[in-house]
């Protein structure tokens, strides 16, 4: 078993950096036959430019840069631990431009059971970093693995983060991350989405809320949100679902447009463009 840790900060033996290094020592003694850290600042990957010539022609992305050597490192590994820091709020950028890839990346990546991976958010404060497992965790959920844990720790200088309890709850983390088998999601009754892990919902009606990263229903009931089994094995993510989303949606884009086109043109006379 591989075991792939992935540092999104760009601090050298910053908190991330420390954690992703402890978490490789940690995969090791638990079981893990090999482990590799990764920096996501050591590859160059440009902002995606909207082309869809990854989807529609078939074709590798034309962008040169390093996205096809990082998935080809992810490819290999069977857990995936992803540590980044809390940049306002939400992710770093460079995490964003990977993500922004994703068709590009869906169709190089055989995603069936691409494996699991945990997400570790660094925060400085509480309560300053709302929207930091949700966007890890669409991450991981695009690159096909299934979200086994994640969870914020606390620091804000480098190093700090050893301070804490950090440090055990990671290893704890990383023990699980090796063990994990798949198991189908039962019901549940907790605050945050067993699929993505966010504590954001949308409202629906009276007590009915649904999570908008993987658009499982959850209904509000006394201590959290239920969610069940039949609903949370089938959200948004699964092979299933993307391969209705891109056959009858994304492979759908360039006949679409083709049928608007004279449309749009004369639009675009009539208003000046
Ligand atoms: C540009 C920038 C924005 C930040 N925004 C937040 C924030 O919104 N919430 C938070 O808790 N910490 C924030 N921080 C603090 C970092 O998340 C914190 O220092 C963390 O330990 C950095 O991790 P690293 O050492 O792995 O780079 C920010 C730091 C920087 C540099």
């Amino acid at each position: 078993m591989h075991f792939l840790a992935i540092v999104a900060s760009e601090r050298r033996n910053g908190n991330s950096d420390l954690l992703g290094r402890l978490a490789i020592r940690y995969a090791l003694k638990v079981g893990a036959d090999s482990g590799e850290m990764i920096y996501l600042k050591d590859y160059d990957i440009k902002q995606c430019r909207g082309c869809l010539n990854c989807i529609s022609k078939q074709q590798k992305c034309r962008l040169d840069d390093d996205l096809y050597e990082l998935l080809d490192v992810m490819k290999d590994a069977d857990k995936m631990l992803l540590i980044a820091p809390v940049y306002v709020l939400t992710i770093p950028g460079k995490l964003k431009m990977l993500l922004d890839r994703y068709l590009a990346i869906s169709k190089y990546l055989s995603i069936q059971d691409a494996g699991h991976a945990t997400s570790i958010g660094v925060a400085a404060l509480p309560e300053w970093h709302q929207f930091q497992l949700p966007l890890m965790n669409i991450v991981l959920l695009s690159l096909g693995r299934r979200v086994v844990e994640s969870f914020i720790v606390y620091g804000a200088g480098p190093g700090e983060v050893l301070l804490n309890d950090s440090v055990a709850n990671v290893q704890a983390a990383v023990d699980r991350l090796v063990s994990y088998q798949d198991e189908r999601y039962e019901s549940v009754v907790t605050r945050s989405c067993p699929i993505d892990f966010s504590n954001i919902f949308e409202h629906v009606k009276g007590n009915q809320y649904r999570c908008p990263v993987c658009l499982t229903p959850a209904r509000l009931t006394e201590g959290g949100f239920y969610f069940d089994a039949s609903d949370l094995n089938s959200h948004r993510w699964t092979q299933q679902k993307l391969a209705d989303h891109f056959n009858n949606w994304i492979l759908q884009t360039r006949p679409r447009f083709k049928s608007m086109l004279k449309e749009i043109v004369k639009k675009k006379r009539e208003m000046g463009f």
